[in-house]
């Protein structure tokens, strides 16, 4: 993990070079709070819950440490830019902008004040002494970004593309694509809202948000519960992925040597974003039975039907005609746990999404269903076998995108992005 001071020459100054006089001090992070620099990684802290201190979440690695860092901060934002940069070296220049203040954000350092003629270097918003928050900073790339703009035309993740048209898609084109996504997690809004802001001033040269979408990642706590709801009242995250079983997540989230991918590639992973709006009125006034036979799980314990452990390993072994877990719930079909759909696994770490109402009264919300897949085509799998589940009566998917997450920096004076631009 970074080192916080000293700062290290090598990106900075390049960068520092590049801003010329005014930017010059963007680069240049104070100092004054590197021994309080708490650095943690993926592997969680003891005592997570109530109670624990919120640490910082490493910015170098050999992944983005931010795509599998728990505990999973309770909101997300997500931020989706337009890449305005003219030329290769302009976005050359926006990595490198971009990578520095990352790194400060996630090592809680400040850039230096300077003379009151100038607007401020921050934003304030988080005063001197911004507390680590467990702010976690991913990036990731779009398709948009490998066209003829910078000569990355064959430097493209093999499977990436556009995000097409799904099953019962209404995709709003104010609110999908991209050619750079950032998410950002935190346990405060206002550290969400400094982190984007401080991006935003970095970075302003060469990008141009196009949209964003914030939401909240955990339940209630008071209730006690481990795995947070999704709006629609069930538990969302029984059967993922464990984020800090490196072994798991070399198999199923990150692009490796051998993975027939473009080689500055390894280490990242395809990030899926689907935006999905819950049409929660009319599931309010559904049977439970029906809820939980769409979903295949019992609604308040979160455990397979039949079953009372939320935990509880699920088999349709022995339910072959689906007369306790129906053949088409939304767990059998996202994972019908047979030998040929076994490989075809995900990290899921969405969120829940609330935007007032619409102009027919109705609430505005839903789940940002976010993953990280080793390759697309596992999530393709899924998203197909899910093709006229039930649940979609109940849902509509309106935003989002198919993105690539950066691999992550050895150190951090190597820019993210610096493997994909060699
Ligand atoms: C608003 C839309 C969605 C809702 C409300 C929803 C809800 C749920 C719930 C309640 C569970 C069971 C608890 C758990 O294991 O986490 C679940 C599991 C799962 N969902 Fe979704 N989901 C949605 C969209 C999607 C999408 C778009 C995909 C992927 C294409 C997906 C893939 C999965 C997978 C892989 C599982 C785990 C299945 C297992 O291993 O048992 N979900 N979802």
């Amino acid at each position: 993990m970074s080192s916080g001071c000293p700062m290290a020459p090598g990106r900075r100054q390049v960068l520092t070079a590049a801003l010329g006089s005014v930017g010059a001090a963007v680069g240049l992070a104070a100092c004054s709070d590197g021994d309080r620099e708490e650095n943690r990684n993926a592997a969680g802290s003891p005592g997570q819950g109530g109670g624990r201190t919120p640490g910082r979440v490493a910015f170098s690695g050999a992944h983005q440490p931010a795509i599998t860092a728990t505990p999973v901060p309770a909101l997300a934002s997500l931020a989706a830019f337009r890449v305005t940069a003219q030329d290769r070296a302009g976005l050359t220049e926006m990595f490198a902008e971009l990578s520095t203040t990352v790194a400060d954000l996630m090592a809680g350092r400040m850039p230096e004040s300077r003379d009151p003629a100038y607007p401020p270097m921050e934003t304030g918003i988080l005063g001197p002494d911004p507390p680590p928050d467990d702010l976690g900073i991913v990036v990731s790339v779009g398709a948009s970004l490998f066209d003829d703009r910078f000569g990355l035309e064959d430097r493209a993740p093999r499977e990436l593309v556009t995000m097409p048209f799904l099953a019962n898609d209404r995709l709003d084109s104010e609110r999908s694509h991209g050619d750079l996504l950032v998410s950002i997690e935190a346990q405060h809004d206002d550290t969400i809202q400094h982190a984007l802001r401080q991006i935003m001033r970095a970075t302003r040269r060469h990008l141009v948000l196009a949209w964003t979408g914030e939401g909240y990642a955990r339940g209630s706590e008071g209730a006690g519960q481990q795995t947070p709801r999704n709006l629609l009242g069930f538990k969302d995250g029984t059967a993922n992925l464990d984020s800090s079983d490196a072994e798991l997540m070399q198999r199923h989230v990150w692009v490796a040597d051998g993975d027939d991918e473009p080689a500055w590639s390894v280490g990242g992973s395809y990030q899926v974003v689907r935006v999905i709006r819950m049409l929660v009125e009319f599931w309010d006034r559904t049977r439970l039975s029906e809820q939980e036979a769409v979903i295949g799980r019992h609604k308040d314990s979160g455990a397979p039907l039949g079953g009372t452990e939320e935990f509880a390993e699920v088999d349709f072994s022995g339910d072959p005609d689906g007369r306790r877990t129906p053949l088409d719930s939304h767990i059998r079909l996202a994972n019908p746990r047979t030998a040929e759909t076994a490989d075809q696994l995900m990290l899921r770490r969405g969120f829940s999404y609330t935007r007032g109402v619409d102009k027919a009264g109705q609430l505005d919300q839903g789940l940002a269903f976010v993953s990280y897949q080793r390759s697309l085509s596992t999530f393709l799998a899924v998203q197909e076998r899910l093709n006229g589940e039930p649940l979609e009566e109940y849902i509509r998917p309106e935003g989002g995108g198919f993105f690539f997450a950066l691999p992550g920096v050895e150190d951090e004076d190597t820019s993210l992005g610096a493997a994909l631009l060699a």
